[in-house]
C-alpha cells in the first residue's frame, strides 16, 4: 500500500472547492505516453495551474498501470525541477469499471478515482459507488461518480445515445454514496465525432458543422439541487478544425469531426463544473504534428524529430485550454 501523499500528489477536495468558488475549472488531461505527460506538466507549470492526470483503461492496457503511476511520481519531481515549488497534481483513474480496479489504483498511489457505474441500474450504481467511496475515504482518496449516460464510442467507453442526468436523482445519489464529485450528462460525448451531421446546422459562411448547444437547463437544475457541489464534464474536447484540416491535408481522413464549442465550455467552467475532461484534442494535436512533420521531411526516421514537434503542439493546446477556456491559470500557491 502506497499513499499518494508520500508521492507528492494531492486529492481533488480542496482544488474543487476553490474552483467552484472561483468560477473556473481544473483541466483533466488523459495521458498515455511520455510526450503527453511532459507537455501537460510544462503547460501547467508555465501557466501556474493545478492539473489532473487521467489514466483510462485504454492507457493502462497500452502503457501499464504501474509504469504510469511512476511517471506521475516523476511528474511531481519534474514540475519542481521546472521551478514550481508547490505543484498541485492529481493522479486520477478515469472511468474505473469495478471496485477491484479502483482498489488496485488506490493501493498503488492514485489520489483520486472515478467509478463509472452510469451504465448500471440506479440502485446498483449507488451500491458500487458507495463501496468504492468507503474504501477510498479511508486513505483520503477522492471519488468521482457518474449519473446519466454519455453517447459516443471510444475504446472502453461506448453508448449508442446519451441520456441526460436526471436532476431529481442527484441529491439521493450524492447522499447515499458519499462521492466527492459527480460526472453528468448534458450533451457532451467522447471522441472526435460528437454529433452526427444531422444533429448539426451548417454554417453558410465557413461550410463547417455547428453542433447543437449543451443542455444548460439541465446543468442549472442540477446546481439548484446540489448548490456548490463539484460537477464534472466528460467528453469536452472541442475538436479544433485547424488540426482536423492539417490531418486531412497530410493524408488523413477525418470526415465530419465535430466537438464542443469553446464558448460553451467557458460558460460551463464558470458554473459548478469544476473538472473538464479533455483527451481527443490532444490526440488530434499530436497526430496533426506527426503527419505534417513526416510529410514535409519524408527522410526523417528519428522519432524525436516528429514526437518533439508533437509535444510542442500539445503543450500549446494545453496552455490554450488552461488560459482561454477553463481559467485555471495563476491559481497555484506561491
Ligand atoms: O473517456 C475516454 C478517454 O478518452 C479514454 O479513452 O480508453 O481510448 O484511452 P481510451
Ligand atoms: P474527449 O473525447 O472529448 O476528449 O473526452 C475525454 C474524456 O471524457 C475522458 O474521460
Ligand atoms: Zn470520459
Amino acid at each position: 500500500m502506497i499513499n499518494y501523499k508520500t508521492l507528492g500528489l494531492v486529492n481533488t477536495r480542496e482544488m474543487f472547492a476553490k474552483a467552484v468558488k472561483g468560477g473556473y475549472a481544473i483541466p483533466a488531461f488523459n495521458f498515455n505516453n511520455m510526450e503527453q505527460l511532459q507537455a501537460i506538466i510544462k503547460a501547467s507549470v508555465d501557466t501556474k495551474s493545478p492539473v489532473i492526470l487521467q489514466v483510462s483503461k485504454g492507457a493502462r492496457d497500452y502503457a501499464n498501470q504501474t509504469l504510469l503511476r511512476y511517471m506521475a511520481e516523476g511528474a511531481v519531481a519534474y514540475a519542481k525541477e521546472l521551478g514550481c515549488e508547490k505543484p498541485e497534481i492529481v493522479l486520477h483513474l478515469d472511468h474505473g469499471d469495478s471496485f477491484e480496479t479502483c482498489k488496485s489504483c488506490i493501493d498503488m498511489g492514485f489520489s483520486s478515482v472515478m467509478i463509472d457505474g452510469s451504465h448500471l441500474p440506479y440502485e446498483e450504481n449507488v451500491a458500487l459507488t458507495k463501496k468504492v467511496v468507503e474504501y477510498a475515504h479511508q486513505f483520503d482518496v477522492t471519488v468521482e461518480g457518474e449519473l446519466g449516460v454519455l453517447a459516443g464510442v471510444e475504446d472502453e467507453v461506448s453508448a449508442e445515445e446519451s441520456h441526460y442526468t436526471k436532476p431529481e436523482e442527484v441529491v439521493d445519489f450524492v447522499t447515499k454514496t458519499g462521492c466527492d464529485s459527480l460526472a453528468i450528462s448534458i450533451g457532451t460525448s467522447h471522441g472526435a465525432y460528437k454529433f452526427t451531421p444531422e444533429q448539426c446546422t451548417l454554417d453558410p459562411e465557413t461550410g463547417r458543422l455547428l453542433p447543437p448547444p449543451l443542455a444548460f437547463d439541465v446543468l442549472a437544475a442540477i446546481e439548484k439541487e446540489l448548490p456548490g457541489f463539484p460537477i464534472v464534464l466528460h467528453g469536452s474536447s472541442s475538436v479544433p478544425q485547424d488540426d482536423v484540416d492539417t490531418i486531412n491535408k497530410y493524408g488523413g481522413k477525418m470526415v465530419a469531426a465535430v466537438g464542443i464549442p469553446e464558448e460553451q465550455l467557458r460558460k460551463a467552467a464558470k458554473s459548478a463544473v469544476c473538472k473538464i475532461n479533455i483527451d481527443s484534442d490532444s490526440r488530434l494535436a499530436m497526430t496533426a504534428a506527426v503527419r505534417k512533420t513526416l510529410a514535409e521531411k519524408p527522410g526523417e526516421f528519428d522519432p524525436r524529430k516528429y514526437l518533439g514537434p508533437a509535444r510542442d503542439s500539445m503543450q500549446k493546446l494545453y496552455e490554450h485550454k488552461i488560459i482561454n477556456v477553463l481559467g485555471s491559470n495563476d491559481k497555484l500557491e506561491k
